[in-house]
């Protein structure tokens, strides 16, 4: 039943994601523009349960959509998976008078959303990763960042490889999921992508098809390897000795993360900020924002943590016609 809120709290939680601030700035400007108030939570659940509430206004937003990063700031927080935790986070809400939070976030994140709407709190959930690995959205806020900071530098190591004719392993983030491997696995046109969806851990036919592109002319041998396959140091090393080839690894790691968000992030957070905004005002509660099929549109929390996605079949049949 639609509970009406007065004041609303905003949370970042987990690993940050370019385009957060942007979600935060429509989060703040919507809310205030609809009549509620707004508190920052600083540091994610962590900050809720130390009590880091600041005030919020509209020029507390100013000057962000264009930074990476959390104005927020964002943690980890064990004490808030237990039972103790979430209730101790449900009365400090009540405490500063929060009666709706917008939780911007991964899969995690959603599940302690869950539970502060469970417990009377009227929570909404934001997609914010770069893995897009959250099952009920083709989008989530800082993946088109990361994936053309992780192309940029894959170029400029496809640049070096050629001239010195190496083999490449690039490791790039995802945690679990390869959707950044794929994605830049085509933008690259990466020799090889190695996907933890897919990977059946024949190293010999990649060192096959490694000695396969020399004979053809091939000067350099880019390998997109995701970070949720790994071991690309030690991978370089077996290649190196098995081919004879030069060859090195790097893993991009926490580059990916930070920058200055790209316009299709900046523009979708900044929707989903304030369909988060709009769906507090209205009421609503235990709601996860999403992008599916073109639209924007929202989910019950247990639905959609319950929903699994997979590496489109035929873009990847697509990616290994294209790598050769
Ligand atoms: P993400 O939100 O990116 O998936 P995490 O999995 O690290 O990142 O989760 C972020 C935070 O969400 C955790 O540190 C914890 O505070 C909270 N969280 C994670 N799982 C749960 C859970 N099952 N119940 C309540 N809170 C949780
Ligand atoms: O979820 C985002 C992400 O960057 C993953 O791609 C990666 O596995 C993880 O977070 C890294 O976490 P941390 O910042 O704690 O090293």
């Amino acid at each position: 039943m639609a509970k009406s809120v007065k004041t609303i709290g905003v949370l970042t939680s987990g690993g940050d994601a370019p385009g957060m601030n942007a979600a935060i700035r429509a989060v703040v400007r919507v809310a205030i523009s609809k009549g509620l108030k707004v508190k920052g939570i600083m540091r994610g659940y962590a900050g809720l349960l130390e009590e880091e509430i600041v005030d919020m206004d509209t020029t507390s937003v100013s000057d962000i959509i264009s930074r990476g990063g959390t104005i927020l700031y964002t943690a980890r927080c064990m004490e808030f998976t237990t039972p103790e935790g979430q209730q101790k986070g449900a009365d400090i809400c009540r405490k500063h008078g929060i009666d709706g939070i917008v939780v911007i976030g991964g899969d995690g994140s959603f599940r302690g959303a869950g539970k502060l709407s469970a417990l009377g709190i009227n929570t909404i959930g934001l997609p914010g990763t770069i893995d897009l690995d959250i099952a009920c959205t083709d989008y989530t806020i800082g993946f088109d960042t990361a994936v053309n900071t992780a192309m940029e530098a894959i170029d400029k190591i496809r640049d070096t490889s050629t001239s010195h004719e190496r083999c490449s392993i690039v490791e790039v983030m995802g945690r679990n999921a390869g959707y950044i491997a794929l994605w830049c696995g085509f933008a690259n046109g990466a020799e090889d992508i190695l996907l933890p969806e897919r990977y059946d851990g024949d190293e010999q036919a990649l060192i096959n098809r490694v000695i396969e592109n020399r004979k053809r002319g091939k000067k350099h041998n880019i390998i997109i390897n995701a970070e949720g396959i790994g071991h690309s140091a030690s991978m370089a090393k077996r290649i190196e000795a098995a081919t004879g080839i030069e060859t090195r690894a790097t893993i991009l790691g926490h580059m990916q993360r930070g920058g200055t968000p790209t316009c299709k992030d900046r523009v979708y957070a900044s929707i989903m900020g304030a369909k988060a905004a709009i769906l507090l005002a209205e009421g609503k509660s235990n709601r996860l924002v999403a992008y599916k099929n073109g639209e924007f549109v929202d989910y019950d929390i247990q639905e959609a943590l319950n929903m699994t996605k997979d590496i489109s079949e035929e873009q990847y049949a697509i990616s290994k016609m294209l790598v050769r």
